[in-house]
């Protein structure tokens, strides 16, 4: 795409990546990304925010030519994971009279990933500001959003927060605004709960730092731009917010159907109690709908047959994967069928060191599932739905 203006002499000069399917090896990505870098023209300075990801590199190139950019002062690198750093080497190249800037944490990981030269990089402190001339850059320190060393921008004169990857949302458009907040919405929750998730703390505190700015737009990394900008703040708001809803849900695999029997009980009986629940098969769930789920939930469920005396494979990678994501799950319990015998459930509970959550009583079928299965099937119901209304837990409202 071209590049486009978003203020006088403020221009996005990214690449939109509409084919994209999986990110980091891991997450998938249904509707493609985009690698947002902006350019900001002052009266004696020009800057460049981020970069692209390196196989993108020449699309960032042929933007900047398209605007005649013939030097460029200051690279900034909000955040060194390189779909935003990829680029670096060959804007340095391109621009010798650049200095890029960085916190001093991103500066180590520049040098390390991507053989950046040291005498290239001056950091910035926490709040520190640069002058373009007529215009001004201040950089925010955000760390843990996801990774330890980023940054936001801040254009004062503009009030424009370049936030890197946060409130970012993997979406390949060609809106340069979001235009329909329901599919942002659900792509920035999506991302939120891949990327952001484990640092929900962290999340809380930037979020609160960012208070003291008067923000007009939020343009970050991926996805479209906020001109709006309460509008995800908000959804941000909730999302780390510590009090789970009243909301179940249930991970499970099952070769023969014994526990799939045992987890179509659960989750009729758990909705009878007015409980929302939302049920995966792990064999084709989209992680990412499982991470987004988590987002809310106060209680999971992991379904597993006993498999070579442990859980299913499916159902392991899922717990190791839940126990990355950290959600702030209250409750936690695992259903399933043996044959013989096993540590299903102990090898499970020893992939989750990092949930805080309270195990709630297994309930293993020998087989398939006869009645007194299914009336401690039963049981996890009363106590899941007892637990939920001692906690207040508020419905889901996305
Ligand atoms: C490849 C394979 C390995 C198994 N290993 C064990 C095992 O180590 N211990 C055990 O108790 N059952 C084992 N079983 C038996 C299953 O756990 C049992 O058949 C269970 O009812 C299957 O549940 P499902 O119908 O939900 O797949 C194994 C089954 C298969 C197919
Ligand atoms: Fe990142
Ligand atoms: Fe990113």
């Amino acid at each position: 795409m071209k590049p486009r203006e978003i203020r006088d002499g403020v221009y996005w000069v990214g690449a939109v990546d509409w084919d994209r399917r999986l990110f980091d090896c891991l997450i998938p990505l249904p509707d493609g990304t985009s690698y947002n870098a902006y350019l900001i023209k002052g009266s004696n300075k020009t800057a460049l925010i981020d970069t692209v990801d390196t196989p993108m590199w020449q699309k960032l190139i042929d933007n900047l030519n398209q605007l005649g950019v013939d030097s460029i002062d200051y690279v900034i690198a909000n955040h060194a994971e390189p779909d935003h750093s990829g680029a670096i080497p060959q804007i340095l190249e391109k621009y010798p009279g650049a200095t890029l800037l960085a916190t001093p944490r991103c500066k180590d990981i520049l040098v390390d990933l991507l053989m950046v030269p040291k005498e290239r990089i001056s950091t910035v402190n926490d709040r520190e500001t640069v002058s373009l001339g007529d215009r001004t850059l201040e950089f925010i320190h955000i760390p843990w959003v996801h990774w330890p060393e980023t940054m936001g921008t801040y254009l004062r004169e503009e009030k424009i927060l370049f936030p890197c990857d946060f409130f970012g949302s993997h979406l390949a458009t060609t809106d340069l605004y979001v235009t329909d907040q329901g599919r942002v919405h659900e792509a920035a929750k999506r991302y939120y709960a891949e990327i952001m998730m484990p640092f929900r703390s962290n999340i809380q505190k930037n979020l609160a730092k960012l208070k003291d700015y008067a923000i007009d737009i939020i343009a970050p990394s991926h996805g479209p731009l906020y001109d709006n900008p309460d509008f995800i703040m908000e959804a941000y708001q909730h999302w780390a917010d510590d009090k789970p809803k009243n909301h179940v849900v249930v991970a499970y695999v099952s070769m023969y159907g014994s526990t799939r029997r045992m987890v179509e009980y659960l989750v009729a009986a758990l909705a009878e109690k007015g409980i929302s629940v939302e049920q995966f098969d792990l064999t084709v769930a989209d992680l990412g709908k499982l991470a987004m789920a988590l987002v809310d939930a106060a209680t999971l469920v992991i379904g597993t047959p006993t498999v070579l005396t442990g859980p299913h494979p499916a159902a392991a990678y899922a717990a190791i994967a839940v126990n990355a994501l950290r959600p702030k799950l209250r409750y936690i319990s695992v259903i399933g069928s043996y044959g013989w015998g096993g540590k299903s459930v102990e090898q499970l509970s020893s992939m989750i060191p990092n949930l805080k959550a309270e195990i709630l009583e297994p309930v293993l079928s020998k087989g398939a599932p006869l009645e007194a299965d299914f009336k401690a099937l039963e049981n996890l119901v009363t106590i899941i739905t007892t637990k939920h209304k001692e906690g207040d837990f508020d419905p889901v409202l996305s």
